[in-house]
């Protein structure tokens, strides 16, 4: 598990291109504000996504940020070395995305009212995606064979750990009605109908010709075309995008051309063993 490429905290392996001790640091004495909205996800479940649609769904349908301003200090993660030197900026209601598992939130966390839009994504998918990216990211462990990856990403020995430990951990019933539970594959199917019940979560509204213009900007033919958020800002010999883009196919349902039905019995075993136990249920359980 120990590798270069990471470093460990609270037994989850960050990598040390973007986390590091005084990033966490800044992270566990962040001052959570009641009117932040804090997106948080598995790493590859639709983050860069949230970074595109929150901004203008929070500012009148102002898409200036998502024009002038990188995903990343856009709606910055908290727990990543660019948080201290943005946060700052960032208009009221702030917006900001997190990888963290619940209770590795910061105390100031707990206490505020800030609301939570957790978005899932089909693990399968997920960590399709997740291989993919390990191919075109120098700063991570070259991800072996899909098959090794897979083991790998099941074991939770990859980064942000187990997909299943990060579920669980945000059912938190203490949330209460803090927290939106959407998925990405609701997005894909209806990506106007989830901003509507954002929208609707977060008390605000917007009129139906600025949010036409928020689902146009957030379709993934017009992110792959801003510079904004297509990661394109990024030297190649960090993320490689002719290896494979980071905007690659996003759609639903592409792990169908990588798993073989063995494969496929092994995940979704796996899966549901360390589910079992919860209420747990998604769109694609019957996949
Ligand atoms: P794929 O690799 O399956 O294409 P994250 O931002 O959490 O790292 O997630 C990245 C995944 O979200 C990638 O999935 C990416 O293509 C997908 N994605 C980003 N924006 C999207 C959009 N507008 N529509 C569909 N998928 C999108």
């Amino acid at each position: 598990m120990r590798s270069v490429n990471y470093i460990e905290y609270h037994g989850l392996m960050l990598p040390k291109e973007s986390h590091n001790a005084d990033s966490l640091q800044y992270f566990e004495k962040l001052s959570v504000m009641d009117n932040d909205v804090i997106v948080i996800t598995y790493p590859k479940s639709g983050t860069t996504w949230m970074q595109e649609i929150l901004p203008p769904l929070l500012h009148g349908g102002d898409l200036t940020t998502v024009q002038t301003i990188p995903n990343w200090d856009r709606v910055p993660w908290m727990e990543e070395t660019r948080a201290s030197l943005v946060m700052d900026k960032l208009h009221s209601p702030r917006a900001m995305v997190s990888h963290m598992p619940y209770h590795l939130m910061p105390p100031t966390f707990f206490t505020s009212k800030a609301k939570v839009i957790y978005v899932a994504r089909n693990p399968k998918d997920v960590s399709v995606s997740s291989f993919h990216f390990h191919k075109m990211a120098s700063f991570l462990d070259d991800p072996g064979s899909f098959e090794e990856f897979i083991d790998k990403f099941l074991a939770g020995n990859v980064f942000f750990g187990k997909w299943t430990d990060h579920v669980k951990s945000w059912r938190n019933p203490d949330l209460g009605d803090r927290i939106l539970y959407i998925t990405y594959e609701e997005m894909i199917q209806d990506l106007r109908g989830v901003l509507e019940r954002i929208l609707n979560f977060l008390g605000r509204q917007l009129s139906s010709e600025a949010l036409d213009c928020v689902v146009n900007n957030g379709m993934f033919k017009n992110m792959k075309t801003n510079s904004m958020s297509n990661y394109s800002l990024v030297p190649e010999d960090i993320m490689n995008s002719k290896t494979s883009p980071f905007l690659r196919k996003g759609i639903a349902g592409d792990w169908k051309n990588h798993f073989s039905a063995e494969l496929n019995a092994k995940f979704t075993a796996v899966i549901q063993e360390e589910l079992k136990d919860t209420n747990i249920k998604f769109p694609w359980d019957e996949e």
